[in-house]
C-alpha cells in the first residue's frame, strides 16, 4: 500500500508482504521495485522521500529496504524502525 503524508511531506510503504508459500521467489524485490517506480511518477505529490517501518529482528526485510537503497533515520517505535530513501537514488 502505498500512500502519501501531506504533513511531512512523503511517501510511505504500507503492509509489505508476500504469501509465505511464495517467499523467496524474488516477487518481494520485484514488487518493491515496482512500487518505487510508480510512487517515483509522484502520483500525489512532489516529495522526493519514501519511507516505511521494519521490524527490528526482521533481517530478511531489512536486507532487502538496504539493497534498494533504504536506510534507518534513526526514528524508532517500539519494536520498529524507520527507514528511508531519496526516490532520485532509487537503485
Ligand atoms: C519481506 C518480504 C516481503 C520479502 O518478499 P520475498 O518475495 O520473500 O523477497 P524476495 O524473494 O524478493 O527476496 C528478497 C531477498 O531476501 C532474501 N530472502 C527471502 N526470503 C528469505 C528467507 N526466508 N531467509 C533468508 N533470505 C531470504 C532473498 O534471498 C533475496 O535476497 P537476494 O536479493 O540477496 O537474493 C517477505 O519475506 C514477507 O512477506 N515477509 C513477511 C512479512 C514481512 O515481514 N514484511 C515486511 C514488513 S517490514
Amino acid at each position: 500500500m502505498v500512500i502519501y503524508d501531506y504533513d511531512i511531506p512523503e511517501y510511505d510503504i504500507w503492509h509489505m508482504m508476500m504469501d509465505s508459500s511464495e517467499q523467496g521467489k524474488g516477487y518481494g524485490k520485484e514488487a518493491l521495485n515496482r512500487v518505487l517506480e510508480y510512487i517515483s511518477t509522484k502520483p500525489f505529490g512532489n516529495s522526493d522521500r519514501a519511507a516505511l517501518t521494519c521490524g527490528k529482528n526482521n533481517t530478511v526485510a531489512m536486507k532487502l529496504y538496504e539493497r534498494m537503497g533504504f536506510s534507518a533515520t534513526g526514528a524508532e517505535d517500539e519494536d520498529e524502525i524507520e527507514m528511508a530513501l531519496t526516490l532520485s537514488q532509487h537503485k
